[in-house]
């Protein structure tokens, strides 16, 4: 394990009926005005929008609302956030939605309390807010785990980069998996996938060798696995999505990380092509992943033949270090398309190879897995997965 400190996490209300409890007990802490911000409005055709609304009304407050959060929130979102929490003069944000909408609060947070310019402070002048309006955070579609972490990811349409910020950390989040009934089931499995990329981003980090992170993880990977078959084969139990919620947040809580530094290289890849195509998060990292460890397992042989022995169970003794290795990304692979995630970018509409340059020349790199790769690199590994 390397050296580590570790933060604090938000208070989590967890499971049926927990909105009730966390607005209970947790409103008084905060002044009058109330801003609710939501997405494009799914919250309010299942009935969730109407029960924030009658509890924050029990607990006096002045409401206001703030919606049309899109999926990949833009900075000139945040932009709009910011100026209605300055005009309103908002005590309290409560964050009700998916990832994009959590992290669009968590920026307009921060925002809201400067006045100077929230991206080209962290961008350019590496400064970080230290100021924030308090926020809660009520989960409708679980995968992110962007409920559990003062990270957020903006796209910034001028300059074109889709790039992580920091932002506010919840002071209490809502986990109730009931909420996720009403999400449609590409979008379950999509989410659910994130949540798998987030472990395996972390997992194949540094260091490589036995560490207790790493067997908390190798759990938090099975269950997701067999949690997301689970939610397939029965979509109205909650069970499996109480358990897909739970995988997510603890994917994302900073537990799996203690002690390594992580790789998220294939996030780096997605997020530039969902700055140029606006295309699903999870799904774009289902296409990426399998042909991205095919470029750099021979890096780190054992750790993914650990893979495959330890998630996958591939326990043939006849095979070799290096033939186990292929066969966990094989099984990989094999399980994006069971559960009907896309396995190319054509599928997901993309074929502009001029554009997936850019995508790859504008790609961060990291180096925190076995390989560190070059921009070309990277475009190699784009036009593989058209
Ligand atoms: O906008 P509405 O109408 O609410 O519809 C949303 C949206 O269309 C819908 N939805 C949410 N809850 C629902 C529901 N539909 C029916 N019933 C419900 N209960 O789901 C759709 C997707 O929502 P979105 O928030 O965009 O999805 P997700 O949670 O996957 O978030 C994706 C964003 O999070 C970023 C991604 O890059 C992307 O921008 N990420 C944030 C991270 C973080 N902060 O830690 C980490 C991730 O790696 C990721 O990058
Ligand atoms: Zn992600």
């Amino acid at each position: 394990m390397n050296k580590f400190v570790m933060n604090r996490m938000p208070k989590v209300y967890f499971g049926e009926g927990a909105l009730k409890d966390a607005l209970t007990q947790e409103c008084q802490h905060y002044g009058e005005n109330v801003l609710v911000a939501y997405g494009g409005g799914s919250i309010k055709k299942n009935g969730i929008f109407d029960e924030v609304v009658r509890l924050l009304q029990e607990q006096k407050k002045n409401i206001y609302e703030f919606n049309g959060i899109m999926s990949n929130p833009t900075y000139a979102k945040v932009q709009e956030g910011a100026k209605l929490v300055k005009e309103k003069k908002i005590d309290f944000i409560l964050a009700v939605g998916g990832g994009s909408v959590i992290d669009c609060c968590k920026v307009i947070s921060a925002q809201a309390k400067t006045r100077d310019d929230l991206w080209t402070m962290e961008f350019d002048e590496k400064r970080f807010p230290s100021q924030f309006i308090p926020m809660g955070a009520v989960v409708t579609a679980s995968g992110t785990g962007s409920e559990m972490n003062n990270g957020a990811v903006i796209t910034n349409e001028e300059v074109k980069i889709k790039g992580g910020m920091l932002g506010a950390l919840a002071d209490f989040s809502v986990l109730d998996p009931t909420y996720t009934l009403t999400v449609p089931m590409a979008q379950v499995i999509s989410g659910a996938f994130d949540t798998f990329s987030h472990a395996m981003e972390t997992y194949f980090g540094q260091p490589a060798q036995n560490n207790v992170s790493d067997e908390i993880n190798e759990s938090i990977m099975r269950n997701t696995i067999r949690n997301m078959r689970e939610v397939v084969q029965n979509p109205q139990d909650v069970k499996p999505r109480s358990e897909l919620m739970w995988d997510s947040a603890m994917a994302e809580n900073g537990i799996l990380k203690l002690g390594k530094v992580t790789d998220f290289q294939a996030h780096q890849i997605e997020h530039q092509l969902g700055a140029y195509t606006n295309c699903n998060h999870g799904q774009g990292l289902a296409v990426i992943h399998p042909v991205l460890y095919r470029h750099i397992y021979k890096n780190g042989i054992e750790k993914f033949a650990r893979y495959a022995r330890e998630v996958w169970g591939i326990h043939d003794t006849k095979l070799s270090l290096e033939e186990t290795a292929q066969k966990g990304i094989e099984a990989l692979a094999a399980f994006i398309q069971e559960m009907g995630l896309p396995t190319t970018f054509t599928q997901m509409g993309i074929t502009d190879k001029e554009m997936l340059r850019k995508v790859a020349d504008s790609s961060n790199i990291t180096a925190g897995c076995c390989k560190k790769l070059t921009h070309d690199e990277i475009y190699d590994i784009l036009l593989e997965c058209l």
